[in-house]
């Protein structure tokens, strides 16, 4: 499989085998690494890392990794660059075409990603856009596959806010042949294009749906996930949407209707009290430090895949 070159601006740019191969090459460097193997395929080469939001994770993850693959990190927060005084994305893409061989970039508009990858010579990352968050959704879906030993059939209920953390679930859940259920409040459901697109990708469109009832949607699930109400970006909303979002809390009572063996996801940072227990976080279904740790092996795979 060669995906030198590509961009990873979603997951529905891949193919359901490209995504395989991804996840493999994921679990065969979190192996190597866990056996002190060296893994260094990407020496001499260089990332630059644009952060125009707040990260833990992410930029963490994708750091480590770079360093572990025998290359280098770059990070740049908006303060940083020329960006931040109205440089132009074009001239920004080409300019860091010529220093580097790959960018990550987090932001807020999707549209700047895309254009930032137009522009570029070299592959683009999305490391979180206000409309996907694909490398999330990739460490997700090894998460699951390590848990589970499978992802087709599998039953993914989503509770809360229909965010980006919501449409790369579709996508990716979609894409790999699981049944994706998304519970919010009218409001602040899925965008509908995504919901369409992710039902054109899966096998069986019908396994692809949106329901106002938390109780329907985890009914028989296998997984249960969650995230914030209120995004990055969405701060002066926090309390009109944590009203409406009340009911949108993964607890133990909610717990109780998915299937006994259920785990529970949730990319972090948690708000413990709201869109999750602290009972649950903490209890024995949750895997969310599994799920943290796997961004690193996550990443690892994009950037040595995509890396030239
Ligand atoms: N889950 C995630 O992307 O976390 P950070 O915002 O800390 O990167
Ligand atoms: N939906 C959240 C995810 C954070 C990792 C946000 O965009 O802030």
């Amino acid at each position: 499989m060669d995906l030198k070159g590509r961009d990873f601006l979603t997951l529905a740019d891949f193919s359901q085998d490209e995504i395989w191969y991804l996840l493999q090459l994921a679990r065969d460097l979190k192996e190597k690494q866990k056996a002190g193997i060296p893994h260094e395929y990407l020496k001499g080469k260089t990332l630059a890392m644009i952060f125009q939001k707040a990260s833990t994770r992410t930029r963490v993850s994708f750091e480590a990794a770079m360093y572990h693959l025998g290359g280098f990190p770059m990070f740049l927060s908006k303060n940083d660059l020329q960006m931040g005084r109205g440089e132009p994305i074009e001239d920004t893409a080409r300019v860091l075409s010529r220093y580097v061989d790959g960018i990550m970039i987090r932001t807020y508009s999707h549209k700047e990603v895309e254009d930032l990858a137009r522009y570029a010579s070299v592959p683009v990352i999305n490391g979180l856009t206000d409309d996907y968050h694909p490398t999330q959704a990739l460490a997700d879906l090894l998460t699951i596959w390590e848990h589970k030993s499978a992802l087709a059939g599998l039953k993914l209920a989503y509770i809360g806010d229909g965010n980006n953390m919501a449409h790369s679930l579709l996508l990716g859940g979609a894409l790999m042949g699981m049944e994706v259920v998304v519970a919010s409040p009218e409001g602040y459901q899925p965008s509908a294009a995504v919901v369409k697109r992710a039902k054109a990708l899966a096998v069986d469109g019908e396994k692809i749906k949106v329901v106002i009832d938390p109780k329907e949607a985890v009914q028989e699930a296998d997984v249960l996930y969650t995230d914030v109400w209120a995004s990055m970006g969405q701060e002066e909303e926090a309390a009109i949407r944590k009203k409406a979002l009340a009911q949108y809390q993964i607890n133990q009572e909610l717990l109780k209707h998915a299937k006994k063996d259920a785990i529970v996801m949730h990319c972090l940072p948690a708000h413990r009290g709201e869109e999750i227990t602290a009972e649950v976080m903490e209890g024995p279904q949750s895997v969310v430090f599994d799920e943290a740790e796997n961004r690193l092996h996550a990443h690892k795979a994009i950037l040595a895949a995509v890396i030239k």
